[in-house]
């Protein structure tokens, strides 16, 4: 069969990718596949360029989990996707509970977008022929602003907004465009693959950030799903309303979670749902990529995050194919 990264290029798409990150590279079963750029043409990091990461302290910045994936990204030929710079959870103590003016909390984001993405800057690049002539690009790619929404589509009530109200997504965006003025910057979030409020209120949220005259340029659908609850003609409408305002984007955390023990039939389906969302992406020209949210159950950060549940990549713990990898590939 066919490797995933040749297929999703042969279909027109940037990449197929995967999340990863430093703890998993000692295992070098694992790290050969996913070292393969026929297989993956994409990394992002799961942790470690997460803020708690990089700025553990004020001041202190910690690259050194980073640049290992960007480093690993670099030798294997990949894209690298940024994730994530502002984010309510996985933040340090300093920034979750300080005591906050709007302008020392407006200071505090600067100073943590600016230097990480500075950091970044430039470090992967990507060839893309256009109709007349070939251009060098920069593809870097951050989810700048992970998880703003709640499920009813109010903005989550967390310190950023608690201080500088909605003005946080803006200013941590025209932050990054400055730091990496090539990279696409995303908003990245979850539960917008189906019909609901919270679709409704990131579209909304664009609209008003474009006549904002903010620097974005696409909105991550997470893609954490529940077996058999895949839609792929909400999928499809929901990336539709996005790039219809000129935004590109992406399926960034793809997996499918399975009720254990999964059963032949469960991974069937699983095998189903994997191919409906790629079907879904090339269904959307605006779609650039997919990327798994780990490409193997080894790794997989489903099993301690759901109890009871698991088997929700496309590669079993003994690095198998499932058939959920035939359902990609016959995606693409
Ligand atoms: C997860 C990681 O995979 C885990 O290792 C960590 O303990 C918690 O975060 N949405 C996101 C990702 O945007 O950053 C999350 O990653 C999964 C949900």
């Amino acid at each position: 069969t066919v490797a995933l990264n040749t297929a999703a290029k042969a279909a027109g798409k940037l990449y197929f990718g995967s999340a990863t990150d430093t703890p998993e590279l000692p295992d070098s079963a694992y790290l050969a596949i996913l070292s393969d750029t026929a297989m993956f043409g994409q990394l992002t990091p799961g942790n470690s360029m997460k803020w708690d990461s990089i700025e553990p302290e004020q001041n202190v910045f910690n690259f050194t989990g980073g640049d290992q994936i960007v480093a690993l990204a670099e030798t294997t030929g990949k894209l690298m996707r940024g994730h994530n710079l502002v984010w309510h959870s996985q933040l340090p103590d300093w920034v979750m509970y300080g005591t906050w003016t709007p302008q020392t909390l407006t200071s505090v984001i600067r100073t943590h977008v600016w230097t990480e993405v500075s950091h970044y800057r430039g470090k992967i690049f990507y060839f893309i022929a256009s109709e007349s002539s070939v251009v060098t690009l920069s593809q870097d790619a951050w989810d700048v602003v992970n998880e703003p929404l709640n499920d009813n589509g109010t903005m989550r009530a967390d310190v950023f907004y608690d201080i500088l109200n909605s003005s946080y997504i803006n200013l941590a965006l025209q932050t990054a465009h400055a730091a990496d003025p090539y990279a696409k910057l995303y908003i990245n979030d979850y539960n917008l693959e189906y019909a609901s409020p919270k679709i409704d209120a990131m579209v909304q949220l664009v609209e008003d950030l474009l006549v904002a005259g903010a620097p974005i340029h696409g909105i991550g659908f997470e893609g954490h799903f529940i077996l058999g609850e895949v839609s792929g003609t909400q999928l499809q409408t929901n990336m539709e309303r996005i790039t219809a305002l000129g935004l590109e984007v992406a399926i960034t955390e793809l997996d499918v979670r399975i009720q254990l023990p999964a059963t032949d039939a469960d991974l069937k389906q699983q095998k189903a749902d994997y191919m409906t969302v790629v079907q879904a992406c090339m269904a959307v020209p605006g779609c650039v990529g997919v990327t798994l949210w780990d490409y193997t159950d080894r790794h997989s950060w489903i099993p301690s995050t759901f109890p009871g549940q698991g088997e929700a990549c496309p590669w079993n713990a003994n690095l198998l194919r499932k058939p959920a990898y035939d359902g990609i590939a016959m995606g693409f």
